[in-house]
């Protein structure tokens, strides 16, 4: 049986900033694991290695827009919210955060991150315009979660790379793991 109390869950960018600052406030370290949700063990090991890091883990589910092709299917990306507050919940996340797409892009929101040429390569190059999609998304929620520590999966080896240099380009204050 999950003992785990089901995390606070948030919905703008007011709410969980509200949250995230209050934690600060009372010394609590912030781990952070961004996903698309249609969670797996994979997800479940970020917050594990989240929660060894820090007092309080806030997990995002936003399948995010901005990082699919013209081609690539947005409607058709898997998704189960139910169940990834289940399984998010058994494994101690204290927070989502899960916002609409109209919160996180309101209509004439255009200003992208631009990735260097590091983007240029391999899975950027058959996919034009990925990257732009993942690091704007990633900076946002960076601003609103403000981490102490954030945490990726270390399969998506370029996406870490971009997030990693975009953080000591923009001299972002969040430690990384992978
Ligand atoms: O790796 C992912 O799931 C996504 O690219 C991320 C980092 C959550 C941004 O949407």
């Amino acid at each position: 049986m999950n003992q785990n109390p089901a995390p606070r869950e948030f919905t703008t960018p007011a709410g969980i900033r509200a949250w995230v600052t209050a934690q600060r406030a009372g010394g609590s370290r912030i781990g952070f694991v961004p996903t698309m949700g249609f969670l797996h063990e994979g997800h479940l090991r970020l917050v594990d290695a989240a929660r060894a890091v820090s007092d309080v883990v806030v997990m995002s589910i936003f399948v995010n827009p901005l990082q699919f092709g013209p081609t690539e299917d947005l409607a058709r990306y898997p998704r189960d919210l139910p169940r990834d507050r289940a399984l998010a919940a058994g494994r101690g996340v204290d927070a989502l955060f899960l916002p609409d797409v109209s919160v996180m892009y309101p209509p004439g929101s255009d200003t992208r991150v631009a990735p260097g040429p590091a983007a240029d390569r391999w899975e950027g190059a058959a996919r034009p315009g990925h990257f732009a999609g993942v690091l704007t998304v990633v900076a946002k929620l960076f601003h609103l979660v403000s981490p102490d520590v954030a945490v990726f999966g270390q399969k998506d080896a370029q996406q870490v790379a971009l997030i990693r240099r975009m953080a000591r380009d923009l001299d972002w204050p969040v430690a990384l793991v992978v």
